[in-house]
């Protein structure tokens, strides 16, 4: 498949690149500049004209863009930026699109007190914050341009990330006597549920839009990853197993 990544040089870019060179031809895109040995082409999201010109030739499209902090910018990447998107595929009859996103923009703050199963298909409530409002306004257009147009939806969303081997995280990782996030998943496996997600035969999803949450099988069961598992046929393969354990305290 030609493939047009949205957003490819942030800290998820790479690990999607990974796990789909040397099968699918790339166009990478991101508003900095990169080296690449795929083609690459400097573009920023919230540009329609751009994005529908990026997206010339192309059978899918993966956004991985995202602006968490500007309440304007969060705005034209997050929200506008999926807009972009989907014009781009309406344009160009592109029938495949990847969104990707916080569990935070379906599963907000109203859900944090429930410790059991929360599964991807439950009413979105992100809430008010601004990072979660934009993405969740974001994958609301495309479920829309998905009802009004030939275009597949598969939205992925994730939280915390590790190095399989090291066990490093972008933000340190747990803190000693916290838990980890029940929503975590290794880099090598969050690219390989893109990878599924591209490579599943259109005619097997259920609807033109489906959300996956994309977290590794954990001891906790707050969240659900069966759909991931049972619809992309994705499988982690890494557990995390060296960050599942609480030190005791003292004298227990
Ligand atoms: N990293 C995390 O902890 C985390 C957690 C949950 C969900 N996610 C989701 O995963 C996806 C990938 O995130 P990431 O971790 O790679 O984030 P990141 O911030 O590392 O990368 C985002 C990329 O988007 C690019 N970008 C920003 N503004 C742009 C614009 N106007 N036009 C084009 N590109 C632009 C940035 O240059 C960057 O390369 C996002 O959808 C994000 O919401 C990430």
């Amino acid at each position: 498949m030609k493939v047009l990544i949205l957003g490819g040089n942030g800290m998820l870019g790479p690990w999607v690149v990974k796990s789909l060179e040397g099968r699918h031809e790339l166009r990478i895109t991101d508003i900095n500049d990169l080296e690449t040995p795929h083609e690459y082409v400097k573009l920023d999201v919230s540009s329609l004209d751009g994005v529908v010109d990026a997206a010339e030739g192309m059978d899918a499209i993966i956004n991985l863009s995202v602006l968490r902090p500007h309440r304007q910018i969060a705005f034209d990447v997050n929200t506008r930026g999926n807009y972009n998107m989907a014009i781009a595929a309406r344009t160009h009859g592109i029938r495949r699109l990847i969104n990707t996103g916080p569990h935070y923009q379906l599963a907000g703050p109203n859900y944090e007190e429930f410790n059991f199963d929360l599964n991807p298909d439950m009413p979105p409530q992100p809430g008010t914050r601004l990072y979660a409002h934009t993405k969740a306004l974001g994958q609301e257009i495309l479920r829309i341009f998905s009802e009004t147009d030939d275009i597949y939806v598969q939205t992925l969303l994730f939280y915390n990330f590790y190095d399989a081997e090291t066990l490093s995280a972008p933000n340190g990782g747990p803190r000693l006597g916290t838990d980890l996030t029940p929503f975590s998943v290794a880099w090598t496996d969050a690219g390989e549920a893109i990878r599924a997600a591209l490579e599943i035969e259109l005619a097997n999803l259920p609807s033109r839009c489906e959300t996956y949450n994309v977290f590794t099988d954990l001891p906790h069961g707050k969240f659900s990853n069966l759909k991931a598992r049972r619809q992309l046929n994705w499988q982690p393969r890494h557990f995390l197993e060296g960050v599942w354990t609480r030190p005791l305290s003292p004298g227990k």
